[in-house]
C-alpha cells in the first residue's frame, strides 16, 4: 500500500519501514561518494515550515533535498505576514498557490501536522508536532541501531528519561515494538504519561537496574520548554537516579551503544565528559552519527513520497 504522508509511526507497517530502511542504506551510499548528489528529484520543490526551532531535523531535510537535486524554501513563519495577523492555515495555502511538490511541517501543538495534511492537497511530512509524533527520528533512530547490529529482532533498548513531554519517545517505542525490538522505559512516575498501557513497557526507577544488560541505551532530551510544571525535585536527584555518567557508561554490556535525539542537556541526560569521549569511541556512542543518518533517511522518505505514480 502506497503512503500518501509521513505523519505517525501507526500508519506504517512492516512493509514500508524495510522498504525505508532498504532505501536509507542506498542513499548513505550516494552521501558516501565524492559527488553526493542523485538526479532523482529534479524539477520538484520541497517546502520546509518549521513554527518550532530545530537544528538537525531542518538542515537534513533542506540537504536531503538539494542531495536529490529538488528546490528547496525555507519559510520561517517568526519574518512571515503571520506577524501581521493571517492564519497558519492561509499562510501554508499562500506558500502552497508557488507550485510546491512536497511539506515539511514542524508545530509546537499535538495534531497540527495531520489538520494541515487534510487541508492542503500535497503530500505532507510530520517533522515533529508537539508532544505527539516524530515519524522522522524514529525512523533514523532504528536505521542507526540496524547498521551496528545488522538485525533489530530482539536487540534490547532501554528508553530513558522524560516519556511523558516526549515525541521521540512516542515515535520510537511504537516503531521498535513494530519491528520486535525488546524496549524498556527508564524514567521516574512523574516523568511518565499516567496510562502507560499504550507503550504496553515494563518501567525500571534507576537506569543501574538495566544498563548492564541491554544492547541501546537510548537517552531522552529533558523537554523543559514542554514541562509546566516542576516534575523533579532537583537536577541533583536526577542524576543520582538516571544521568548516564563515567560509572554507568562503562557499566553498559559490551557492544552496546549510547543514542540520543539531540540537542543534549550536558550535565542533565548524559554527562559532558562521556560526551566529548564521541570521537574515540565511536563504536559505542552514536549521536553524531544518528544525525549524519538523518540525512540519508530523509532522502529516501522525500524520495518514495515524490516517485509514487
Ligand atoms: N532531534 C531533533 O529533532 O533535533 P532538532 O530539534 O535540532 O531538529
Amino acid at each position: 500500500m502506497s503512503l500518501k504522508n509521513i505523519l505517525d509511526i501507526e500508519e506504517l507497517n512492516k512493509t514500508h519501514v524495510l522498504k525505508i530502511i532498504e532505501s536509507t542504506g542506498y542513499f548513505k551510499e550516494v552521501l558516501g561518494r565524492d559527488l553526493k548528489k542523485v538526479p532523482a528529484l529534479r524539477g520538484k520543490t520541497i517546502i520546509n515550515i518549521f513554527y518550532e526551532p530545530s537544528t538537525r531535523t531542518r538542515t537534513s531535510f533542506e540537504l536531503a533535498a538539494k542531495r536529490l537535486s529538488a528546490d528547496v524554501i525555507n519559510f520561517s513563519p517568526s519574518s512571515s505576514s503571520m506577524k501581521k495577523g493571517e492564519t497558519e492555515l492561509d499562510t501554508i495555502k499562500t506558500i502552497l498557490e508557488m507550485k510546491a511538490d512536497l511539506a515539511v511541517v514542524r508545530h509546537k501543538d499535538s495534531g497540527f501536522v495531520k489538520y494541515i495534511s487534510e487541508h492542503i492537497t500535497i503530500p505532507v511530512i510530520n517533522a515533529g508536532d508537539g508532544r505527539h509524533a516524530h515519524p522522522t527520528q524514529a525512523l533514523l533512530d532504528l536505521f542507526t541501531i540496524y547498521c551496528h547490529f545488522k538485525r533489530m529482532e530482539k536487540i534490547k533498548i532501554a528508553i530513558v528519561g522524560d516519556i511523558l513531554n516526549s515525541r521521540v519517545a512516542r515515535s520510537d517505542i511504537s516503531l521498535f515494538k513494530k519491528m520486535d525490538l525488546e524496549v524498556f522505559t527508564v524514567s521516574p512516575s512523574m516523568l511518565l504519561p499516567e496510562d502507560m498501557s499504550y507503550f504496553d513497557t515494563k518501567n525500571f526507577e534507576c537506569i543501574d537496574e538495566i544498563i548492564g544488560q541491554c544492547d541501546v541505551i537510548y537517552m531522552l532530551r529533558m523537554q523543559f520548554e514542554r514541562q509546566n510544571k516542576k516534575f523533579y525535585p532537583s537536577v541533583r536527584e536526577y542524576n543520582r537516579f538516571f544521568t548516564l555518567d563515567f560509572k554507568r557508561f562503562n557499566n553498559m554490556k559490551e557492544g552496546a551503544i549510547l543514542m540520543h535525539p539531540g540537542p543534549v542537556n550536558r550535565g542533565i541526560e548524559i554527562d559532558g565528559r562521556v560526551l566529548d569521549m564521541e570521537d574515540r569511541n565511536l563504536a559505542k556512542i552514536k549521536i553524531g552519527e544518528q544525525v549524519g543518518n538523518g540525512v540519508a533517511v530523509r532522502m529516501a522518505l522525500l524520495h518514495y513520497l515524490l516517485s509514487q505514480k
